[in-house]
């Protein structure tokens, strides 16, 4: 497994790989759900491109860009198991030299939902992701449904870009008690983490009450909202019941949604979906 750091390195590693390329973009501190999108990539790819960079033009002033979770060494041996091909970990200054001014905004999807949470987080998320697939140019990029915004505006992008790259989405890698992994959970003492199942427990509820018929948005939300409210140490953010392609609030008669919600537990802020 190549490791490489500055951009010149990267893009020669790039040219002598095997196509088709796979790339999954992450910020580190890898899970099993960062390593189920890997190992999807290697099942319809030839090489598999993974990039570490903790995009500091993604967090908000008030957010944990300094205090998140790093550990380089063990991502790396991780993905070395895994048997990834090539590992881009740039530096701040290889993304962002001296000058950088150029943003990507994508408008409508990135306004509702994570967007009116995180001012600017999508803009930083696309800018990012728009140059990885500049320098890997990947025939496919792998993300989750962890982050279902996250994909649905990169598919925007891509569309609107005219990125000849194919964006596979992954379904959400869970916990035994259903709490969606993710580098934050970390985050979580004993008692949070134990209250946080009661994410997945709301959204797999709404599920069953969906596919025994319930078709109305709002009954939909409600649901979601009263088994979150059973966990004092859980505060809702928000719940959505919207268009999973869209993002736009559905109401009366729901036929596919995306049904999400965003809490917070102590000081950490989690998000979790499911696709009815
Ligand atoms: P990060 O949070 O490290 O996640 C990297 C990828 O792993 C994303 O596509 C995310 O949706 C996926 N992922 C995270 N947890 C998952 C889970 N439990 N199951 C399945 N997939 C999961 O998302 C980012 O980084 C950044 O925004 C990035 C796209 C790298 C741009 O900076």
């Amino acid at each position: 497994m190549d490791v490489v750091v500055t951009l010149e390195q990267f893009k020669l590693a790039c040219s002598k790989l095997k196509e088709p390329v796979g790339l999954v973009p992450t910020m580190g501190f890898l899970h099993a759900g960062h390593l189920s999108l890997v190992k999807r990539a290697q099942l319809e790819v030839a090489s598999v491109v993974v990039s570490i960079f903790v995009n500091p033009a993604q967090f908000g002033p008030h957010e944990d860009l300094a205090k998140y979770p790093r550990d380089l060494k063990r991502d790396l041996h991780l993905l070395e198991s895994a048997g990834v091909d090539l590992v881009w970990t740039p530096t701040n200054e290889v993304i962002y030299p001296l000058g950088y001014q150029t943003w990507v905004n994508v408008d409508e999807v990135s306004k509702p939902l994570e967007g009116a949470m995180r001012p600017g987080h999508f803009r930083g998320v696309a800018t990012v992701v728009a140059k990885l697939f500049n320098a890997v140019q990947p025939q496919r990029a792998y993300f989750g449904q962890k982050d279902a915004q996250q994909a649905v505006v990169i598919r925007q992008m891509s569309q609107d870009l005219d990125f000849p790259v194919e964006i596979v989405v992954c379904p959400i890698t869970r916990e035994p008690d259903g709490l969606a992994m993710s580098s934050r959970n970390v985050y979580l003492s004993k008692k949070e983490r134990k209250a946080a199942s009661v994410l997945s427990r709301a959204l797999f509820q709404a599920k069953a009450a969906f596919e025994q018929g319930e078709r109305d948005a709002s009954q939909l939300r409600k649901r979601v909202q009263e088994v979150i409210e059973t966990e004092p140490l859980v505060k809702l953010q928000y719940i959505s019941c919207a268009n999973p392609d869209t993002l736009q609030e559905l109401e009366g008669v729901v036929d596919r949604a995306l049904l999400s919600l965003a809490v917070i537990v102590g000081k950490t802020r989690l998000i979790d979906n499911i696709l009815l």
